[in-house]
């Protein structure tokens, strides 16, 4: 990644100015492997990219169930170990969360035998200061010492108790026990949302303890490091080896899937319309993710949220307002060349249907537009919501069914969902519209859509 100037060193991270973006940072993870506050110091070559790797896709997986997270994309193999996500003032605490009696807790707990369920979970906070061993404090010492606010307390346990969850039942499908994980905070700094409470920092294979079959001497993460009795070449690639399997395994954690529709609410009163698209898409066999955000207020934030999803909802093909003259497509340039240059395609011969009678007049050839309005509305569509820009990089721009269809073969794209578009007759009448939509959606579910059996 193009980064800027060095601005914080862990023992296991740099952070980096992200050039020309003051709201972001980039994360580096390196290969030092540290213990017992930095008292035991190692290098594993390769254990960086593993831990960016492992990282971003716990980030992904806690992004897609909606949490506030700093991670924006990054941390695969041609990331050089790197990360891009939001820049957080961090707030100096590490928030422990506990589903099992272990490290320690069970040394501060006699009473709690090793290995035992703890339920409800315990929420623990320490001081992040290696020179005192990160000491533990209590929710009111944090709001004594103005560390945090009540509310923030409140939202960090609420948040760490949640993540916990969520990857403990990530690692459960694999038949892998999450004991106890810790989780860092900060606060968003500048940009839209600035002052909000985000789950930041890195959340990788040194950040939890993990035992397979829920046994406690088939672990794999880094307290196999700290048992090391004597750091020996044969111990670290032991160690190195359960990275690996780590970082493989959190590979197979949920992201967004081709097919998969996250739907955004323009804030709290459109999430009932928000329901109905859902309820509608979940008819279609559509798997949802829902968010609230408004694309008008809060249109950086939107767009974040797409690249942490990964989303291609906010992909935009356009549809030429209008009659037009061909040629002023191309004034799209690369959004056009990338249509045009894929191989033409025969699309599939329709399936017979009738049309129904139309609900409106269609006299003046299926285009209400007042022949007087072309003078304005004469040009492509440019730009609309600034959640939905084109993106030179990504988008098409196209009036051609046979050529849209081609696209979506050579893509692999096989759901399309149209949105905004408004279903005057300009539309209507296009072949790789609604039409289409409704012939693909018959030949998708072998026609047993209850919409199928209607003639259209
Ligand atoms: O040592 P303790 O039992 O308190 O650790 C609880 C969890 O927090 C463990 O998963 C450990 O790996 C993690 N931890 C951490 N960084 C620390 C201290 C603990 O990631 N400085």
């Amino acid at each position: 990644m193009n980064k800027g100037r060095e601005i914080a060193r862990g023992k296991t991270k740099v952070l980096y100015e992200a050039p020309g973006q003051p709201d972001f940072l980039i994360v580096e993870s390196t290969d030092a492997i540290t213990s017992g506050d930095g008292a035991r110091r190692d290098e594993i070559p390769g254990k960086g990219r593993l831990a960016a790797q492992t990282t971003a896709r716990v980030f992904r997986l806690l992004n897609l169930c909606g949490l506030p997270t700093h991670y924006i994309t990054g941390g695969e193999d041609d990331d050089d170990n790197e990360m891009r996500v939001r820049r957080a003032n961090m707030i100096p605490l590490e928030v422990v969360v506990r589903g099992v009696a272990a490290g320690s807790f069970a040394k501060r707990n006699p009473g709690a035998q090793k290995g035992a369920l703890l339920v409800p979970r315990v929420v623990e906070f320490f001081v992040k200061d290696d020179a005192n061993h990160d000491p533990q404090i209590s929710p009111d010492g944090i709001i004594g010492q103005g560390i945090a606010s009540p509310q923030e307390v409140a939202a960090m346990s609420e948040l760490a108790r949640l993540t916990f969850e969520i990857l403990a039942h990530a690692w459960r499908k694999r038949d892998v026990l999450l004991v106890d994980l810790k989780l860092e905070f900060g606060r968003l700094a500048g940009g839209e949302n600035n002052g909000q409470l985000v789950i930041a920092d890195v959340i990788d294979n040194d950040a939890w303890r993990i035992w397979p079959q829920g046994r406690e001497e088939l672990m794999l993460d880094k307290q196999m490091y700290r048992n090391l009795e004597t750091v020996d070449a044969d111990g670290l690639a032991r160690v190195k080896g359960a990275y690996e399997q780590v970082a493989e395994l959190t590979g197979a954690f949920p992201v967004m899937r081709p097919g998969m529709v996250a739907v955004i609410a323009d804030g709290p009163e459109n999430i009932e319309n928000a329901n109905a698209v859902i309820n509608q898409l979940g008819a279609f066999g559509l798997p949802t993710v829902r968010h609230v955000a408004s694309a008008a207020r809060t249109p950086g934030f939107v767009l974040q949220l797409v690249a942490q999803l990964e989303a291609t909802f906010a992909r935009s093909v356009a549809n030429r307002h209008g009659v037009g003259v061909p040629s002023q497509l191309h004034d799209h340039g690369a959004t056009r060349r990338r249509v045009l240059d894929v191989p033409r395609v025969a699309p599939p011969s329709p399936l017979p249907h009738i049309d129904p009678p139309l609900p409106i007049d269609d006299s003046d050839g299926g285009c209400d537009t007042p022949p007087d309005a072309f003078d304005t509305l004469n040009r492509p569509w440019t730009r609309q919501d600034p959640a939905i820009y084109i993106d030179q990089d990504r988008d098409v721009i196209s009036d051609s069914g046979t050529e849209l269809y081609s696209f979506y073969r050579r893509r692999g794209i096989t759901t399309v969902l149209f949105m905004g578009v408004h279903a005057n007759m300009c539309i209507l009448g296009r072949s790789f519209a609604i039409k289409a939509m409704a012939r693909a959606v018959c030949a998708m579910t072998a026609r047993t859509h209850p919409y199928c059996s209607t003639p259209r």
